[in-house]
């Protein structure tokens, strides 16, 4: 069974955010996929010390639930990842754990061998959600998407920006929201699934 993994990052449990991911996952399941959801809000880890450590093997030296994820992230066969809009970007908790991802710099530019190879199939997605209408904001937030996609070796399927969502259950009440999450999920795994192929 071909595997998901949802990474949520906003601090509102079903919050806007959550509330497509859960949509994207769900039509993935529809689809046959098993779906891993992890809310990085809830794991306990530092930002990178920047420590250089892992210019020697890849490996991040920090001793934190961050050593969970990177085998997850080996073993899924694509990824969702979903934030809120905070200060024009994506939210602190997200770059922090993008950040942590340094060590696969090291592994892929340095050291050539990456823990993921680059290959076709091998593709991400991000969901993002604003409170306000200005569109440049979630642009920065997929422009910093894309340069991790580009570290971990996903290849950026694309988008789902919603602007004009700010209260806590805002997308949940609007079903048409929810139906473009929903469809982005069935577009997205068909994609990958075709992707086998390539
Ligand atoms: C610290 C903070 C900063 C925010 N900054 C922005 C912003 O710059 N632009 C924007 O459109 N919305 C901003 N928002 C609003 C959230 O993006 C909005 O409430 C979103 O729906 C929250 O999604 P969530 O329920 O998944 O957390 C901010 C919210 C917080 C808590």
């Amino acid at each position: 069974m071909k595997k998901l993994l949802a990474v949520a990052s906003s601090p509102r449990r079903n919050g806007n955010s959550e509330t497509l991911l859960n949509e994207f996952c769900r039509a993935a399941e529809e689809s046959g996929w098993q779906v891993e959801l992890i809310r990085i809000n809830s794991m306990n880890f530092k930002p990178c010390q920047a420590c250089d450590a892992c210019a020697k093997d890849g490996r991040c030296i920090l001793k934190d639930d961050m050593q969970e994820i990177y085998p997850k992230m080996i073993n899924a066969d694509a990824l969702v990842i979903a934030s809120p809009v905070t200060f024009g970007s994506l939210n602190a908790q997200l770059k922090m754990f993008i950040d942590r991802f340094q060590c696969w710099w090291h592994a892929k530019f340095n050291l050539k061998t990456p823990f993921i190879p680059d290959q076709p199939r091998r593709r991400g997605f991000f969901i993002c959600v604003g409170a306000l209408e200005r569109e440049r904001y979630c642009e920065n937030a997929i422009e910093i998407i894309k340069v991790f996609f580009v570290n971990i070796n996903h290849k950026f399927s694309g988008s789902l920006a919603l602007r004009g969502y700010d209260e806590k259950k805002a997308v949940a009440k609007d079903p048409g929201a929810r139906e473009k999450a929903y469809r982005a999920g069935k577009e997205f795994i068909a994609e990958v699934e075709a992707s086998v192929d390539q």
